[in-house]
């Protein structure tokens, strides 16, 4: 008998089904009991009649073991149970639940799997849940209902983002994750080489270099479901392994980039999320200097009623200034050294003149007061690229060992090209109104970014570390939190 799914089983009304999942709950009302059975699709009713109300009394025997049976199981066993679908009576019908008007009359039940006793009720929220002892169990973390939404909004967003980029005429192309280093401010994750003794990869940042070869290789529209390491602190909304929408277009300037970002945002509330409300369309554009000014902060938030869970408000941050004094003097990008400067300011750029004044082409999206993602139009002529390492003190041999090959890549007719990257969890957990970016992850890490679970970072063995020829000095404390490296938005 082929299995059947908790929500069609209303199909098979005084039909016989077999239905399989998880115990969520054991009752008993007087003589007949009840176990609520849990899918992937939701609930169903099962009652285990005891013999004397059952009609049939050849199968009596049978039913008898069956209700004996059932006293037994216990909360999170996987059962099979064959049955008939039966209408409820008027009185226990429950709106709530695509199966409230019927259950199942069991007459088959057979375990597939028992279970300890949870270390926590799975039937909850699970925010009163220890961090530490969700993340140690997460697999039983995540059975929670609240876990289940997530991840299927996290799913439906995803496929959405594909089918309307794909309609627009992008194109979903993998950068690799063994690759060089690349700044957006954060430390690198770092993976020694075993075939080049004494290198080491880094995991990307973000895929800036590679979105930008990609332009310069003729792919004008591209975008990857990317996901991303930096080593830095985790945060309520910063993991060190994240996933981005990453997008990069060529022959765009700031306006064109920002103009479908918002269709995308837009559409995505519109279809997905209809019970929301977008404050302001088309989204407000806020220089960083009024933002300053108005809201002592480049992240606002600008929601008119923030006791009104469906309310969006996005908003541009624009104007960024492109340099910023770093700790020892010398000047840092504040966001990106790919980006270009305003067109105004490229004279100043070229002749290395009023830095603090030049503004970059930068754009930030901001959603009620969370940074969502971020862009700009980039710096396609070497030269102004060089001079933007230049300002910042890196001599020409540095720049050439970092990004010759940019540079390179650019004196091959390079388009001019822009584009953008959100920060996927944070954009879901700001519409989910979820409190930390951990509950749309599905196996995230910790507050020190450790995962309990699979008890990562670990040691390795000493045959890896002779193979990869590194030896390890002694380690005072492996727990004390990376120091942050200067950059002003992170
Ligand atoms: P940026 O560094 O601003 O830009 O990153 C883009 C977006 O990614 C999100 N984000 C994070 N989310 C979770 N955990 C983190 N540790 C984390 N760090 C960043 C933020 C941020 O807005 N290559 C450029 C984009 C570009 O210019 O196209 C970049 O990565 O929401």
């Amino acid at each position: 008998m082929k299995r059947v799914l908790n929500v069609e089983t209303p199909n098979y009304i005084n039909g016989k089904v077999k239905v399989s999942g998880w115990v969520n709950v054991v009752r008993a009302h007087g003589k007949i009991l009840f176990i609520d059975l849990r899918d992937r699709t939701g609930i169903l009713q099962v009652v285990f009649l005891p013999l004397a109300f059952t009609i049939d009394a050849s199968a009596g025997k049978q039913e008898t073991e069956i209700y004996n049976k059932v006293k037994e199981v216990r909360p999170e066993w996987v059962v099979e149970i064959i049955g008939e679908v039966v209408k409820r009576p008027p009185q226990m019908v429950n709106a709530k639940i695509p199966t409230g008007q019927i259950e199942l009359v069991a007459k088959e039940l057979k375990v597939l799997s028992e279970a300890k006793t949870l270390p926590f009720d799975v039937g909850t929220d699970g925010y009163e849940t220890n961090e530490e002892i969700r993340m140690k169990y997460r697999y039983l973390d995540i059975r929670r209902e609240r876990m289940h939404r997530n991840f299927k909004i996290r799913h439906e967003v995803f496929q959405f983002m594909r089918d309307f980029l794909s309609k627009e005429g992008f194109i979903e192309i993998e950068t690799p994750n063994l690759t060089k280093s690349t700044p957006e401010g954060a430390r690198d994750f770092v993976v020694p080489s075993r075939l080049q003794p004494g290198t080491f990869y880094a995991l990307p940042q973000s895929p800036q270099q590679y979105k930008q070869l990609l332009q310069v290789g003729g792919f004008e529209r591209y975008f990857q479901i990317a996901r991303c390491f930096r080593d830095e602190d985790p945060r309520a909304d910063r993991q060190a392994e994240f996933t981005q929408l990453d997008i990069e277009m060529g022959f765009v300037d700031r306006e064109d980039v920002m103009e479908i970002n918002e269709k995308l945002m837009i559409a995505i509330v519109k279809n997905l999320f209809p019970e929301k409300q977008i404050q302001q369309i088309p989204f407000p554009k806020i220089t960083y200097q009024e933002s300053m000014e108005k809201y002592k902060t480049d992240k606002p938030d600008i929601r008119s009623d923030k006791s009104n869970d469906n309310l969006l408000a996005f908003c541009w941050i624009i104007d960024f200034p492109f340099f910023e004094k770093s700790e020892t003097g010398g000047w840092i990008f504040t966001h990106n050294p790919f980006s270009a400067p305003k067109t105004e300011f490229m004279d100043s750029l070229m002749k290395q003149k009023n830095i603090s004044e030049i503004l970059a082409t930068q754009y930030d999206i901001v959603l009620n007061g969370c940074e969502i993602g971020g862009g700009s139009i980039r710096n396609h002529k070497p030269e102004a690229l060089e001079t933007v390492f230049e300002i910042m003190g890196y001599k020409k041999n540095r720049i050439k060992n970092n990004f010759g090959h940019m540079l390179e890549a650019f004196s091959y007719g390079a388009p001019p090209h822009g584009g953008i990257a959100y920060g996927f969890d944070r954009f879901l957990s700001v519409i989910l109104k979820e409190p930390n970016i951990r509950e749309v992850i599905a196996f995230p890490k910790t507050g020190d970014s450790r995962d309990l679970m699979m008890d990562a970072p670990s040691g390795i063995d000493p045959k890896q570390l002779k193979e990869l020829q590194l030896q390890l000095s002694p380690v005072k404390s492996s727990r004390k939190p990376a120091k942050k490296i200067s950059k002003r938005k992170k």
